[in-house]
């Protein structure tokens, strides 16, 4: 079974054009409308946090803001909601670690 159907292909939806957003430091291509987690997921990253105790790796698990699986680092403010959050051009989503308040000194 091939994979060249996406989800847009599958509702005959037409977006506007592409754009890129990056997530450590890499490119990751977003569409107009997509939540930071829909593109990290469309890109294949399925893992952008680590829990305060074990560093286990976290993504999103419900998609509607209600676990707070899905914590990210976005233009330096940690603890966004990756799956509420539209992804916007030029977006830095960074890994984050732990309470995501390293970088802040607290
Ligand atoms: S995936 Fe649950 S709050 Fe984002």
């Amino acid at each position: 079974m091939t994979r060249d159907r996406t989800p847009a292909d599958l509702v005959g939806a037409a977006p506007d054009a592409a754009f890129e957003i990056t997530f450590d430091g890499r490119p990751v291509r977003a569409l107009p409308g997509q939540s930071v987690a829909a593109a990290l997921w469309a890109a294949g990253v399925l893992a952008w946090r680590t829990t305060r105790v074990g560093g286990r790796p976290r993504g999103a698990f419900c998609g509607i803001g209600q676990c707070h699986d899905c914590l990210a680092t976005i233009n330096s403010r940690p603890n966004r909601r990756a799956c509420l959050v539209p992804a916007r051009p030029g977006d830095a989503v960074t890994t984050q670690e732990g309470h995501g308040h390293a970088g802040l000194g607290v």
